[in-house]
């Protein structure tokens, strides 16, 4: 279930609950709060059912009009779609140099408010999407492990067109009504560690979910031939944002590619006695989420390889929303094709997994400096 929500609701529960003696998870990306509409019909044919050929896509894989009206934007992106004003909802998520994120089809959105209409972001302008602007990236880990490719980062979140201050919300392929968020949102990768040997093939990943907000982001695609993909992509933490829901180290200036082992399923901690237990998110009505029994356990990393973003982005001349039309560098194939190379020389997934959680402190620090510097 997706979820809008109302900043000011987090922070007055936040200036409620005090900050000393919680974990504060309010302002962590993709928080979400207040629900916008809970009761919505289902879709005849949800859409994680819906499958798709990455070569023969239809302008809309989603016809139908319900209570949300029709898709807002198309899916057979192209050449002539590439550009500012794209509307592409078709998202791909290959490796470290080629991803796209949902943003906000209009300047200053919040992500509750535009979730059904959130269009693909990418980082070449090679989908037919909108460009994210050179930049606008400071931070990304993409990771891929036996069941999913992930990437998660640092995002200046208003060169996607949201709010400065947005907490965020999450997008994943169900929403109350089962047609996404965005509605009719697909997405795509050739990096499924089940694909090695096939490369450049792009399949549909039916099961994904992403987190956006507090400028930063996370999203996931669960490979649906491994046998967990809806538990990796669980839907219904959508007021834990990226730290439960994808856990990494979100560290700032770093690009980084590499391997890793699978998650914990999202809400799944363990306690004391090592017995595995399942977080219930309190309803909404319970007021806001102020402690947690649990703190998300970062998988570990090895065979990391790190970039400069020069070396992998675009690099247009100035940081303008409207440069999605600069072509990519010649060297950006080359660059991507090594991204899976592995660094056997740099395995260290114990020093790696050590200052990924003194980086999620660092999260929930930023987080929380920035909200007081909002009062
Ligand atoms: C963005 O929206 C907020 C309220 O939603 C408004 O206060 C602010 O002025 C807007 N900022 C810009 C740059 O338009
Ligand atoms: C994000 O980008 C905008 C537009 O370039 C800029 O004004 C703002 O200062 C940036 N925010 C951060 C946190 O860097
Ligand atoms: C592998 O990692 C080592 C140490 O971090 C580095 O010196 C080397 O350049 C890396 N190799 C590649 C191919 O990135």
């Amino acid at each position: 279930m997706v979820r809008a929500f109302a900043l000011p609701f987090v922070v007055a529960a936040i200036i409620a609950a005090g900050f000393a003696d919680v974990q504060a998870i309010a302002p962590l990306a993709g928080s979400a709060h207040a629900p916008k509409s809970v009761s919505q019909k289902r879709s005849a044919v949800p859409l994680v059912d819906k499958h798709f050929d990455y070569d023969n896509l239809p302008h809309k894989v989603d016809t139908e009009v319900g209570e949300r009206g029709p898709q807002s934007g198309y899916n057979d992106c192209g050449p002539s779609t590439a550009g500012p004003g794209s509307l592409c909802q078709t998202a791909v998520v290959d490796s470290l140099a080629d991803f796209c994120l949902w943003g906000a089809p209009v300047a200053n959105s919040t992500v509750g408010d535009t979730e059904g209409e959130a269009v693909a972001w990418c980082t070449q302008n090679t989908h037919g999407a909108r460009v994210i602007p050179a930049g606008a990236i400071t931070g990304v880990q993409f990771i891929r492990t036996p069941d999913y490719v992930q990437v998660t980062g640092v995002i200046n979140q208003t060169l996607i067109n949201y709010n400065s201050d947005d907490t965020g919300g999450e997008l994943d392929a169900w929403g109350a009504d089962f047609r996404g968020n965005p509605e009719g949102g697909i997405v795509f990768t050739n990096a499924f560690a089940s694909l090695q040997g096939r490369s450049g093939k792009h399949v549909q990943s039916p099961m994904w979910h992403s987190f956006m907000g507090s400028n930063k982001f996370c999203i996931k695609l669960c490979d649906p031939d491994r046998p967990n993909a809806a538990k990796y992509c669980e839907h219904i933490y959508d007021r834990l944002g990226c730290p439960y829901n994808a856990p990494a180290s979100y560290a700032d200036g770093v690009f980084e590619t590499c391997e890793g082992t699978s998650q914990d399923f999202p809400g799944v901690y363990y306690d004391s006695n090592g017995k595995p237990q399942q977080y219930q998110q309190p309803p909404e009505s319970a007021g806001e989420i102020t402690t947690m029994p649990y703190e998300p356990r970062i998988p570990a990393t090895s065979r990391c390889v790190q970039f400069a973003s020069t070396a992998i982005y675009p690099q247009p001349t100035a940081l303008a929303p409207t440069a999605s039309t600069t072509p990519a560098p010649t060297a950006a194939p080359e660059h991507q094709e090594r991204l899976h190379v592995a660094n056997r020389s740099k395995s260290g997934a114990t020093s790696t997994a050590i200052s990924a959680s003194g980086a999620v402190g660092l999260v929930l620090l930023t987080g929380t400096l920035a909200l007081i510097s909002m009062l």
